[in-house]
């Protein structure tokens, strides 16, 4: 059958008549002599209305009677009927021999028409994707991949695979979750020979690959233990990386990552018919309108560059007037309250560049003053969505720096052993997939940005 999405490109030249089209009932009104049928299949923010008529005899009531939001259904020799002056440019009508209830519904169907909260859809996880805000959250979390995939595409970079099981912690921050295999051979950590985590970033690997393909990319399951349980940490979410070689300097790096995400917007823009909920948005997720004036601002001006020293300046200055939590200091990290204020402060997406070397991981450039050339990239109301780096390309400082960080060498020969190599000037980001599709789509929690959200403390299916 087709779907409703094609039905409704379709309007400008429609059949007469539609062999077969499936669907779940969103909502049933039962007339005397018709019912009122809204069913969605998943592909559209909205429903198909769909009236079924009776031929007037009383078998014909009692099978519209059966009708129940949620059951599957199939309708046979729909007429289309055009309804230029309503919302919906057209509706279908079928006789009540014409329709075929595919499956059945308990009677605690959970999901009603009535307006249901993130928190009571987040308790149902296996139902809550059929609601009307969850489902679009879905589908624009896909159109933000493909346009990811098209952009890569056409930037010359190769999508490349880097494992999820790896020997080492990538970030240094130690949220590792360890990995123990239930095979008979070996004992239940030893399966490698060596202690096994789920990666925290697949960046090591994926220099590996930019040393061979010149630029990668890749969208892949990451995982950390966070002890922070907030509306911006999952311990289970995707992140998009890029590394590609031959740039020296985080300025390119920052004009690289401020195009993708604006194409991914400019896509967004092209296709928010189809990608905005139909419906007055749940608790605290911003409205279509919102959403959209947001996304034309993105693409109004050249985003601010501060470097992280000018953002500690501006930071202490706004302290002075209004105290943060946590005092601003040159050295220490900038908190998420920090990074809120300097977004909002500056209304734009902001790259803070060049932190002190202590406050980020090994694999960094250094500069001459103890920063290193990296950027975060800031956006309002969420702080950090994307941290990226050009990478210490210079074999002795980069073994000085695992030394002065007390890394063992050994552990890591697989990776420095590039530098040895035909090492070059390189570097890339990663992005928070979640952060970066409820930001854009206004909404408050990145859990619903996942279809299956695991974090602190959470039960698991
Ligand atoms: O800043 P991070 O830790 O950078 C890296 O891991 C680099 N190795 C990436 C690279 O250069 N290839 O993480 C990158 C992004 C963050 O900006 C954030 O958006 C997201 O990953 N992120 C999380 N998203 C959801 N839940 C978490 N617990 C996250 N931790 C990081
Ligand atoms: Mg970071």
């Amino acid at each position: 059958p087709p779907t409703f999405k094609s039905l409704f490109q379709n309007v400008a030249n429609p059949p007469e008549k539609i062999e077969s089209v499936c669907g779940w009932i969103k909502s049933v009104r039962l007339m005397k002599k018709m019912a009122f049928v809204d069913l969605q299949d998943g592909t559209t923010p909205y429903p198909l209305k769909v009236i079924i008529r009776r031929d007037g005899n009383d078998l014909d009531s009692q099978l519209l009677k059966q009708l129940r939001t949620g059951q599957s259904l199939r309708v046979k020799d729909a007429l289309w009927k055009p309804t230029p002056t309503r919302q919906q440019p057209f509706e279908l009508e079928a006789s009540v021999s014409s329709f075929q209830i595919i499956g059945q519904v308990c009677d605690t169907y959970p999901l009603q028409k009535k307006y249901h909260s993130l928190a009571y859809l987040r308790s149902n996880p296996v139902l809550k994707h059929r609601s009307n805000y969850l489902g679009a959250l879905m589908r624009f979390r896909s159109q933000v991949e493909t346009s990811l995939i098209r952009f890569f595409n056409e930037h010359d970079f190769t999508k490349v695979s880097p494992p999820v099981l790896t020997s080492g912690d990538c970030e240094g921050a130690g949220e590792l979750f360890r990995v123990e295999s239930n095979s008979r051979l070996t004992d239940k950590s030893s399966y490698f020979g060596a202690p096994t985590y789920l990666t925290v970033s697949t960046q090591l690997h994926l220099e590996v690959l930019a040393m061979a393909l010149n630029r990668c990319w890749t969208l892949t399951p990451c995982f950390r233990a966070e002890e922070s349980d907030t509306n911006r940490h999952l311990a289970e979410f995707w992140m998009l990386e890029a590394e590609m070689c031959f740039v020296d300097n985080v300025q390119d790096l920052t004009m690289f990552a401020e195009s993708m995400f604006k194409f991914v917007v400019q896509q967004c823009l092209l296709n928010q018919a189809i990608l905005l909920p139909s419906v007055i948005p749940p608790e605290n997720a911003d409205d279509s309108e919102t959403i959209i004036a947001r996304w034309k601002s993105l693409l109004a001006s050249e985003w601010p560059r501060l470097t992280y020293s000018a953002a500690i300046e501006l930071l202490l200055k706004q302290h002075a007037i209004e105290e943060f939590k946590f005092i601003p200091e040159w050295g220490k990290d900038l908190k998420s309250e920090h990074e809120k204020w300097l977004a909002s402060h500056l209304q734009s997406p902001v790259f803070v560049t060049d932190y002190p070397r202590d406050c980020k991981a090994f694999y960094m450039k250094q500069n001459t003053d103890n920063t290193v050339a990296c950027f975060d990239l800031i956006v309002p109301q969420m702080g950090e969505v994307i941290g990226g780096s050009i990478r210490e390309d210079e074999y002795d400082t980069l073994m000085q720096e695992l030394s002065r960080r007390g890394m063992k060498h050994n552990d890591l020969e697989w990776y420095t052993s590039l530098r040895q190599n035909g090492s070059v000037p390189h570097g890339g980001f990663g992005l928070g997939l979640e952060r970066f599709v409820s930001w854009l789509f206004g909404a408050h929690n990145i859990r619903d940005a996942i279809p299956f959200h695991r974090s602190a403390g959470g039960s698991i299916d």
